[in-house]
């Protein structure tokens, strides 16, 4: 039986690793398998380690579908994908997958893309900053990977914050950026938005520019993705002028970690404080990834 006493002494598993990438962010795991269950004590390690680090990296773990969610509920509640609900309903995609999943891939099949994102760049972004809740962690695990280019990068937006010029830190302080819903991840415009003339009157998400991550307490710049975006309650060339010099502050590549896929590897990005964007391939190379999340709460 498992005493108070024992708990609090539980260790995580002797084997387990953590190798920083050295880089702004990211940490590898060694030494266990995240297909088999894992002890308390290991799951907490896991969490203390993707907190501090804001991005886990596993290498080369083929797994299940049934497995990969297993391990995202370590973390949270997965949540049903918005790309399965929105793609499947308009036919975009022909998804078999269980709705927790997203299909990130080229892959054409009879004609239809089995999944989004294609192969060009995934400029810089956050999931979905589009909804009140978006969501809290991304798992993108790596099925079949194209022998060059389609490299992941997260960027970390704690520094970004720290970082920034006093200036534009008091030019931000209190205000929100309303997060447009006209674009996909992929820089193209989503039906009946292609032509946008004023974006401060776009379907969106008001959301505080300056967040606080509700389980760190630390707070980070939240900007979303550039396109159409605006600051609240400022004219447009001014927010146009401030949401420039913040995107240029944010995206060094001294606040990123590249990651180079190699089949099975998983990256747990936080995406409350970290952006991602992903490097453009060969069309003609596939590329196959399953991605789970789980709930977030609204940004504050
Ligand atoms: C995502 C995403 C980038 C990639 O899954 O949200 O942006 O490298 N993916 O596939
Ligand atoms: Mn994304």
């Amino acid at each position: 039986m498992q005493t108070a006493q024992t708990l609090a002494n539980a260790r995580p598993t002797s084997s387990l690793q953590f190798v920083p990438t050295g880089r702004a962010l990211g940490v590898e795991v060694r030494g266990i398998d995240i297909r088999k269950p894992l002890d308390p004590a290991t799951a907490a390690a896991l969490r203390a380690a993707w907190h501090e680090n804001l991005v886990l990296i596993v290498r080369e773990q083929p797994m299940t579908h049934d497995e990969h969610l297993a391990f995202t509920r370590y973390f949270g509640e997965p949540e049903i994908a918005r790309l399965y609900v929105t793609m499947s309903a308009d036919k975009t995609i022909d998804n078999d997958k269980p709705p927790m999943f997203s299909v990130i891939s080229n892959i054409v099949v009879d004609g239809k893309p089995i999944g989004s994102l294609g192969s060009g760049e995934a400029v810089w972004h956050t999931d979905s900053s589009l909804v009140e809740t978006p969501p809290a962690a991304g798992l993108l695990h790596a099925v079949e990977v194209p022998p060059a280019g389609g490299s992941t990068w997260v960027l970390n937006m704690y520094a970004a914050l720290d970082t920034l010029p006093a200036d534009l830190r008091q030019q931000i302080e209190g205000r929100q950026i309303l997060h447009p819903a006209t674009h996909r991840s992929d820089g193209k415009p989503s039906k009946g938005f292609e032509n946008v003339t004023d974006i401060t009157k776009v379907p969106g998400t008001k959301h505080p520019i300056i967040r606080t991550h509700p389980d760190t307490g630390r707070k980070a710049l939240y900007l979303g993705r550039r396109i159409n975006a605006s600051v609240v309650g400022m004219p447009i060339p001014e927010s146009e002028y401030l949401l420039d010099a913040l995107w240029a502050h944010a995206t060094q590549e001294k606040f990123t970690y590249r990651h180079d896929w190699k089949v099975g590897d998983l990256l747990m990005w936080d995406n409350r404080c970290v952006m991602h964007r992903r490097d453009p391939f060969d069309p003609n190379s596939r590329r196959l990834m399953y991605r789970t999340q789980t709930k977030g709460t609204k940004p504050f």
